[in-house]
């Protein structure tokens, strides 16, 4: 069932402008453009959107933070999507492209922006092209362009292909790219809202987020908060991979029925092998890997649920491991990514992450003891806290969570380990 992201989807060609507007597109932003930007801002802090890219940002809290006399704002969608399990925001790119472009032409008429930037992930380069074509298309109807449906309000849509990095996802490190140099993150302050791109007031919004827009605007707030919970409204698009039957995008409200059982047994259709459910990543590589137990798959789901387990939704990528699968491997392969991605700015991300993972490469030869295990703990809890952007605080969270979650999986490498040095004796 899908609710407002995906429930066009299966419209033949929706993706094509004529089509998209037979299905009442682009009805939002006339309606977004018949009011002051102003109202645009408190309409959507009203609806309580909240940022899909991870953070779970509300959205028109964000909006308003663009100064009011910013001579030159831009609003920036990140579809860079390179969260391990992510795979949302290219099948609205590619499944319904003008949903997406008419929620950032909404926020950039709401900040009073000229230009937005589509930054795609660099593996993006048909999603990309196809996306061009689908702006020319709106340009071609008077949505973007010079005084926009006789708005007097003008705005060029630009779509910019990165180069294939995670750290780009990282919203300054995408405005660095974005201005030709190297995608590292930056220091804050200055946050985006004042200094972004260019050194201009910019809106940084992830693809689903953008494309709830129109439908807020189109159907107003009540309509919009009548899905969701008071402090999650609205539907979320949730990720599930791994071992599962029926692995693919599933839109559903925030909190009720939505929980990780629904998800996985009823949706997912269970595990392949039909061996019980070890894990869960519910926010990607990013997040813990929660234990399945019964409190995690009841637990309904919406920002700031499995708090209790040191974790968050993230972008709801939700990946599943059955009984077969060895904790120390999955924090091993993680780690391994996170020590390949990270920018190498910060000295205990880009350290840690590599003696991290030097650690674990001693684990998976089977010359690992628990002190080893120790240090790994102690090497990510060091990392904490301590770095310019959150992939070093990412980093930590598989480690910590495996230790703490699945110790009988370390004691039983470190109990290899042990039968390997007696042999070797
Ligand atoms: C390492 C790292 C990678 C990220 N990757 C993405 C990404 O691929 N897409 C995305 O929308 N946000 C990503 N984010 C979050 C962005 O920095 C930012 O919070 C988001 O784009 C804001 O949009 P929202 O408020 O609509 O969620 C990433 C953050 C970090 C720290
Ligand atoms: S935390 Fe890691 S990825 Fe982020 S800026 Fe520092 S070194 Fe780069």
């Amino acid at each position: 069932m899908a609710y407002i992201l995906l429930r066009d989807l299966d419209v033949p060609d929706i993706k094509e402008i004529d089509v998209y507007l037979q299905h009442g597109g682009y009805e939002g932003l006339k309606k977004a453009l018949k009011k002051k930007p102003a109202n645009i801002i408190d309409m959507v802090t009203a609806s309580g959107l909240r940022g899909r890219g991870g953070a779970g940002f509300p959205t028109g809290v964000k909006w308003g933070f663009i100064p009011k006399d910013a001579e030159t704002a831009y609003v920036v969608v990140n579809a860079d999507e390179s969260e391990p399990g992510t795979f949302k925001d290219r099948q609205l790119l590619e499944g319904n492209p003008h949903q997406v472009i008419e929620g950032a032409l909404i926020a950039a008429y709401a900040i009073r922006a000229n230009h937005v930037y589509i930054y795609c992930r660099g593996e993006f380069q048909d999603t990309a092209r196809e996306l061009e074509k689908h702006v020319d298309a709106a340009w071609g109807n008077g949505f973007i362009g010079p005084d926009i449906l006789g708005s007097g309000w003008n705005c060029q849509v630009h779509v910019h292909v990165g180069a294939g990095a995670y750290i780009c996802g990282e919203e300054t490190a995408l405005l660095e790219s974005l201005e030709g140099k190297r995608g590292e993150p930056r220091i804050r302050p200055p946050f985006p809202a004042t200094h972004g791109l260019y050194g201009r007031a910019t809106v940084i919004n992830n693809v689903e987020t953008l494309a709830n827009v129109p439908y807020i605007l189109d159907k107003g707030v009540d309509v919009y908060r009548r899905l969701g919970t008071p402090d999650s409204p609205g539907v979320k698009i949730f990720c599930l991979s791994g071992h599962v039957n029926n692995p693919g995008n599933y839109e559903l409200p925030f909190g009720g029925e939505t929980t990780l059982r629904k998800l996985i047994n009823e949706l997912g259709g269970g595990t392949p092998s039909g061996l019980p459910v070890k894990g869960i990543l519910p926010a990607g590589a990013s997040g813990a890997i929660l234990p399945a137990t019964d409190e995690v798959f009841d637990t309904p789901i919406e920002y700031g649920s499995f708090k209790a387990w040191n974790s968050d939704i993230g972008s709801a990528s939700v990946i599943v491991l059955d009984e077969s699968v060895d904790m120390v491997w999955a924090a091993r392969k993680m780690t391994e990514f996170f020590a390949h991605e990270s920018c190498g700015q910060c000295t205990p991300c880009r350290e840690g992450t590599y003696w991290l993972s030097r650690l674990y490469d001693r684990v998976a030869q089977g010359l690992a003891d628990a002190g080893d295990v120790e240090t790994i703990n102690s090497v990510a809890l060091q990392m904490k806290g301590k770095c310019i952007c959150a992939l070093g605080e990412f980093a930590v969270n598989p480690v910590v969570a495996t230790i703490e979650h699945f110790p009988e999986d370390y004691e039983r490498a470190v109990g290899a380990a042990g039968k390997t040095e007696a042999a070797a004796d």
